[in-house]
């Protein structure tokens, strides 16, 4: 068998979730009910229950992937899309159908781990592109460019970043897409925070989506973050290259057959109310991070940013006097009930990662009591 890494962020988050009081942990905006989406949009769901429960459309119904080819604009079609269980099954089933021995991957770090265990499990040797504080924690073109080797087959980013928040512009990815069309070489673009573009600087480009960009980028993305119903588990690959699309649905045949036609109905019906749904997380998204910057800057002490978030979920806090931070997100979730994810979790030790596109009541509730667990955190350890 081969090796495979502990999922240490899931790992973390399915261990307290359930438990805590509040969850500055969750990555997506505050869930929604079919009724909420209803009273949301004035459009009732509904399942025709005369439907028989078959496999139904293997890859997808049409209805739904010409909706999600639509999502990402411009001239691709159902025939560029593949669903999946959520973002995470497309993820892997691209590189079951990538990577392996002999090949060389290069990856974005900090990122969420699946990015380059799983490209590791497969057998492909897997280099961190390190992230960095003065390129504003977005790739550098030249440490990129250094890091290619002749059997470089895949680059694999996440845009916007989890878990710092950090958004790629577009001038930066045409130069990834250059480079990487210099060197035949595939890319990975997991997008599952898009388009939560929430708080870019004035005169920054809304990104476009990398399967527009380059023949040879993949994208993949899902229902969960800025839909709101991760429970659906709906993702899905999206791509110009249909080589690459016919593969991984040929592979996708020995461990999915097809994804819950009741979920595909239900995303059609989300889909199709998607402007009601993105304005409220925009919204939402928002107005927590300012939320949440406020009380940092009223607790400068204690508290920072690794960089400026300006779009997805989630982010970064730097906790300035706590080192091991993940005996300290241990101490916050079973003394103080509230959960935050350690940065260890993303080879980034004395930080936390805070959701903050949950419910208000959640940030409102759980900061007050980061700020007094530090406190005694700080005494305990004294
Ligand atoms: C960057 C990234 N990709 C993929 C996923 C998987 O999401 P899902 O399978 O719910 O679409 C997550 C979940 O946190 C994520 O943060």
């Amino acid at each position: 068998m081969p090796y495979q890494e502990d999922f240490a962020v899931e790992q973390f988050m399915d261990k307290y979730e359930t438990n805590v009081k509040y969850n500055m942990g969750e990555t997506c905006c505050y869930s929604l009910s079919l009724d909420d989406i209803e009273k949301l949009s004035g459009n009732k769901f509904n399942l025709d229950s005369s439907m028989r429960l078959t496999y139904r459309d293997i890859k997808g119904s049409d209805e739904l992937r010409d909706m999600i080819a639509a999502v990402h604009g411009k001239e691709l079609t159902r025939d560029n899309v593949l669903v999946s269980n959520g973002a995470i099954a497309s993820n892997y089933l691209l590189y079951y159908t990538l990577v392996g021995k002999g090949d060389h991957v290069i990856c974005i770090d900090p990122a969420y781990s699946q990015l380059y265990s799983v490209p590791a499990m497969f057998g492909a040797e897997v280099d961190l592109l390190k992230l960095e504080k003065d390129n504003g924690y977005i790739p550098n073109l030249d440490t990129l460019a250094s890091l290619i080797k002749p059997n470089t087959k895949l680059i694999i980013i996440n845009n916007p970043n989890n878990p710092l928040g950090s958004v790629i512009p577009n001038s930066i990815m045409k130069d990834i897409c250059n480079l990487c069309a210099e060197h035949d070489i595939y890319l990975h673009s997991d997008e599952v925070y898009r388009p939560l573009f929430h708080s870019l600087p004035e005169g920054f480009d809304i990104p476009d989506s990398a399967c527009n960009m380059y023949s040879k980028a993949i994208v993949t993305c899902s229902m969960s973050k800025a839909y709101s119903v991760a429970g659906i588990r709906l993702g899905w690959m999206i791509t110009q290259d249909k080589q690459v699309l016919r593969d991984a649905a040929s592979r996708r045949d020995y461990n999915t057959i097809s994804v819950s036609v009741v979920d595909d109905r239900i995303a059609q019906y989300v889909l199709s109310n998607a402007n009601y749904i993105i304005e409220r997380n925009m919204k939402l998204c928002k107005e927590n991070y300012k939320f949440l910057t406020n009380f940092i800057s009223k607790h400068q002490e204690d508290f920072e940013y690794i960089g400026t978030p300006q779009g997805g979920t989630v982010c970064l806090l730097k906790i300035k006097k706590v080192k091991d931070t993940y005996p300290f997100a241990e101490f916050l979730a079973t003394e103080y009930g509230l959960l935050a994810v350690p940065g260890e979790a993303f080879n980034f030790p004395g930080t936390l990662r805070i959701g903050y596109g949950n419910s208000i009541e959640d940030l409102a509730g759980g900061l007050p009591i980061l700020k007094e667990a530090t406190d005694a955190w700080l005494l305990k350890n004294a």
